[in-house]
């Protein structure tokens, strides 16, 4: 293994909390990689905020990246930076895995599934005006290409991790033309993948039918338009035991930023509460995108059992340990 270069983006609220967290761990396990740390504090540019040029021309060069959550502004004020970033770098697949931690019990011991969401449109595509007083027009925009190449992704994907069948989630009942593109080129790309199952699922029905008995949704990917990844990823996390558990990964053809599923959490900002195991099983899914699967493995076991005896686990999962207790049990199992 030579040595790699990762730009590390600490972000919001408890991200550098999180973020010391990781890199301690990865210091203590001897991962063979090394942090570029960059700002990504919103600079002014023509009026419009964007993303300072030492972050951008970082990641570029590295084309790895791990991050922090960056705070967006509700209802008003700049552009998110982290749709920013996926957007900048076309990072067209989100890939959000949730699966249970065994011994970490919760109403749901089975979940094992993995979202793949279209990244870069849909209801994300920042196209809002104001029509006439009191009428606002937000334009949900889908094209063929990105869902087209969104579906491929997600039927390579099925098929590299041995899952057998990918589902659409839509609401083409409803979004007929959209939504239906959608899944024609679904459909389209499903042609080509004979030995990987597809089905379609309506986004309530599925929401309704993964909380009655998630074990159906064990062997399978399911894809769909970004709106509706962000919120059943979200409904899913819960099901494992909340959001401080959930890793992502935003893929590209030129780079790849991984991330946490949640927000900055400035409730619990700088009061070492935070739990860093999500933004640590998104460093995992980077390892492994790196091909430094053996890290991977190391690392996710120690956490894993850390968790599961349950000692040394944050209060988010019933735990009294700070991050840095926590961090120094998996670090002590790294090491022992
Ligand atoms: C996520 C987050 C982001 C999103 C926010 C922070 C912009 O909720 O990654 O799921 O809505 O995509
Ligand atoms: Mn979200």
């Amino acid at each position: 293994n030579g040595n790699y270069t990762v730009t590390l983006i600490p972000g919001d609220g408890i991200g550098p909390e999180i973020s010391q967290s990781i890199k301690n761990i990865y210091t203590a396990a001897k991962v063979p990689i090394q942090w570029e740390e960059v700002d990504v504090t919103p600079v002014l540019k023509g009026g419009k905020t964007v993303i300072p040029d030492a972050a951008v021309s970082s990641i570029k060069k590295n084309t790895v990246a791990l991050k922090g959550p960056l705070a967006t502004p509700i209802g008003k004020g700049h552009v998110s930076l982290n749709l920013t970033l996926r957007r900048t770098f076309n990072l067209f697949a989100n890939v959000r895995p949730c699966v249970s931690i065994p011994g970490y019990k919760t109403p749901y011991d089975d979940v094992n599934t993995v979202l793949i969401r279209e990244n870069t449109e849909g209801e994300y595509s920042g196209i809002e005006h104001e029509v006439v007083d009191g009428v606002v027009q937000s334009i949900k925009l889908i094209t063929w290409d990105a869902s087209e190449r969104v579906a491929r992704y997600a039927f390579n994907y099925a098929q590299a991790h041995g899952r057998k069948r990918v589902t659409a989630v839509h609401k083409a009942n409803i979004m007929k033309m959209s939504d239906g593109m959608f899944l024609s080129a679904c459909r389209q790309v499903a042609k080509e993948f004979p030995k990987i199952a597809y089905d379609e699922d309506l986004l309530d029905r599925a929401c309704l039918r993964i909380t009655q008995n998630p074990a159906p949704y064990s062997d399978r990917v399911m894809v769909m338009p970004n709106l509706y990844g962000d919120i059943l990823s979200d409904m899913c996390a819960g099901l494992i035991g909340g959001l401080g558990l959930t890793p992502s990964g935003n893929i590209g053809r030129d780079a790849s930023i991984f991330e946490a599923v949640h927000g900055s959490a400035p409730d619990i900002a700088g009061k070492g509460l935070a739990n860093p195991t999500a933004l640590l099983l998104s460093s995992m899914m980077m390892l492994r995108h790196m091909n430094l699967n053996e890290y991977a493995d190391k690392i996710e076991k120690a956490a894993l059992t850390t968790i599961a005896e349950g000692k040394h686990v944050t209060g988010d999962l019933g735990g009294k340990a700070s991050t840095k207790e926590y961090t120094q049990a998996i670090i002590t199992k790294l090491t022992a």
